[in-house]
């Protein structure tokens, strides 16, 4: 067993109680990790009460499949994209659940242990995937796609204003070989540093990271399987962790609730749109001041919820 500690859980009382977990009840959690929400689904639900764990990554099924073990059949884990989940959970004969959670991202392992290459803190190759058997890599991306593509990725999903800089870096120095020789190329291209607490290669990270692993196209394909696999009542439950997740659950969430979606020109609502979600907090939930203190990694976590109609 390797040393990096078990990857620890955000807000997760407050994922207990944006999910209405009870006995009985069925789950799925579709980002299972290392299975710490599940672990505590399963716990809260005793003794009846089932989880439905998806990862696309091996290595964080195994850890949570060992973890899990002593609750038996009460948990299954399968192997898969969120972006799939009616046609996985259809696979293993649930055709409703109670419960939805997605814990967007990676977890704190799959950033420190080596073979990912996620972080610019360890050199190694450029990968990125969570499932290893993907084909495209953040090499390709990297060393494949025009200055112009690159640059588009960069600013999409970094926000990085730089970008066009950092991309004509990048393709000028080709091969980019490792995660560091990726973060120094950044880091000189970025100019010095505007003072912030983040390295200046994050925002270019999370965009590579965002492309290979296609994120905010499966988390809009999640979000609409959630709507077909949720009993009546059933309460989905999102954490996401940059401003880019969040804007596509909240925008999510907010037409799937909105009585009219009329353009705001349109002075008399002509859409007859049928609302499918209730928002159960109309505020975002962050983490304790608490929570932040002992696990920073929460810092940037927020959750919302909404419950079928
Ligand atoms: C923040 S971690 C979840 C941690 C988990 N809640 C726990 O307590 O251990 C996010 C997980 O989602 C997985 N993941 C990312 N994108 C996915 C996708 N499209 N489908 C399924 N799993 C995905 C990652 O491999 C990672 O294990």
């Amino acid at each position: 067993m390797d040393q990096e500690p078990l990857h620890q859980p955000v807000m997760v009382a407050e994922s207990l109680d944006a999910l209405s977990v009870r006995p009985g009840g069925v789950y799925l959690d579709a980002t299972l990790g290392e299975g710490g929400h599940s672990l505590a689904i399963l716990e809260a639900s005793n003794p009846t009460g089932r989880v439905l764990g998806l990862d696309l990554d091996p290595r964080s099924r195994d850890a949570a499949a060992l973890r899990l073990e002593s609750f038996g059949q009460r948990f299954v884990s399968a192997a898969g994209n969120y972006g799939d989940m009616v046609a996985l959970a259809h696979s293993l004969g649930l055709n409703q659940v109670d419960g939805i959670l997605m814990d967007l991202g990676f977890s704190s392992r799959q950033i420190g242990l080596p073979g990912y290459g996620l972080s610019f803190l360890n050199d190694e190759p450029l990968d990125m995937r969570y499932d290893p058997e993907a084909l495209l890599t953040a090499s390709d991306v990297v060393n494949n796609y025009s200055e112009q593509e690159l640059a588009r990725v960069i600013y999409e999903f970094g926000e990085e204003t730089r970008s066009r800089q950092i991309a004509r870096r990048i393709v000028g120095s080709r091969p980019v070989r490792s995660t560091t020789q990726l973060a120094s190329l950044v880091a000189s291209a970025s100019g010095p540093r505007r003072g912030g607490r983040t390295h200046p290669a994050t925002r270019t990270f999370q965009a590579i990271r965002i492309e290979v692993n296609d994120e905010l196209v499966n988390l809009a394909s999640g979000l609409e399987g959630a709507l077909q696999l949720l009993n009546p009542s059933g309460r989905l439950a999102v954490i996401s962790y940059h401003s880019l997740e969040d804007r596509v659950v909240k925008l999510f969430m907010q037409r799937q609730s909105a009585l009219c979606i009329c353009p705001p020109e349109v002075p008399i609502c002509v859409c007859g749109h049928q609302p499918t979600l209730k928002l159960v907090h109309r505020r975002v939930i962050k983490p304790s001041a608490r929570e932040i203190q002992e696990n920073l990694r929460s810092r940037s976590a927020k959750l919302r919820v909404a419950y079928q109609l």
